[in-house]
């Protein structure tokens, strides 16, 4: 499969794009009950939540199909205990790295499960995560809603940063019968004086809060919340969905 991210990667952290992540995982560790020891951050791009998790002093793996993004995770991990893995998080290899039942905490933030879109592969990310999951550990996941992708509609333009010789833009439009929202993502660069244009095609799939139900179900974890990325209880027609699911002894 083809890296969607490999030219937009630095574009990606230059604009801010990890804040989201970066700041969710701040308040996920505010809110466990215990400071986690082992965490795996899937789908981590470029580091946003794997560092802050590592920073905390927990053993951290980040997960990542895109080596462009794993390329700039690394640069800035340091000194930090991050381990780094290029693989597919529907299907990851069974190592030492990934040992079944390991890891107190599992995250997949920014919308990153929405860009799974083949039938079934929610359910085989979750069964995944389930299975590395510790007795009592967590999985925490945001996804965007069908109510966000309906703010799409059938197009809808957004300049996402324009400054110091950088200009990026969203082309956005929801399939609301296929439940496919598709995104061109577009930036200038300026260089040697002249703008340079690049140019990628994201896909996301609107899974609805029973698709949600059913894979943690099928993965025999509890649904133990529904948040608005502030914390705050998840409103009936939320944009965004932070679930937290727990493995039960
Ligand atoms: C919107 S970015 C979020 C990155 C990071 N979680 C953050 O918040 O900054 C989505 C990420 O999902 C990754 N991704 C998408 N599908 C994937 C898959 N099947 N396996 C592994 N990574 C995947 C992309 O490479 C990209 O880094």
């Amino acid at each position: 499969m083809s890296d969607i991210y490999a030219g937009y990667a630095p574009i990606y952290d230059a604009i801010g794009q990890g804040a989201f992540a970066e700041a969710l995982a701040r308040r996920i560790l505010a809110a466990l009950p215990a400071r986690p020891e082992r965490v795996l951050d899937l789908a981590c791009g470029t580091g946003a939540a794997a560092l802050v998790f590592a920073a905390s002093g927990a053993a951290t793996v980040g997960v990542d199909r895109s080596e462009a993004m794993l390329a700039i995770a690394r640069a800035r991990a340091g000194d930090l205990p991050v381990t780094w893995l290029a693989a597919d998080i529907r299907r990851l290899p069974v190592d030492e790295t990934l040992a079944p039942a390991s890891f107190d905490l599992i995250t997949c933030l920014y919308d990153s499960l929405n860009y799974l879109t083949g039938e079934g592969d929610l359910a085989l990310a979750i069964g995944d995560a389930a299975r590395l999951l510790r007795s009592g550990g967590r999985l925490i996941f945001d996804l965007n809603t069908e109510h966000e992708f309906a703010t799409w509609g059938e197009g809808l333009d957004q300049v996402v940063y324009d400054a110091n010789g950088l200009l990026v833009y969203h082309r956005l439009a929801y399939d609301a019968p296929a439940r496919l929202a598709r995104g061109r993502v577009v930036w200038f660069t300026r260089e040697d004086g002249r703008w340079r244009r690049g140019e990628e095609r994201h896909v996301e799939r609107a899974w609805s809060d029973a698709e949600v139900l059913d894979a943690l179900a099928g993965a025999e974890l509890r649904l133990a919340a529904r948040r608005a990325p502030s914390w705050e209880p998840a409103p009936p027609e939320a944009p965004r969905i932070v679930y937290e699911a727990v493995r039960d002894p």
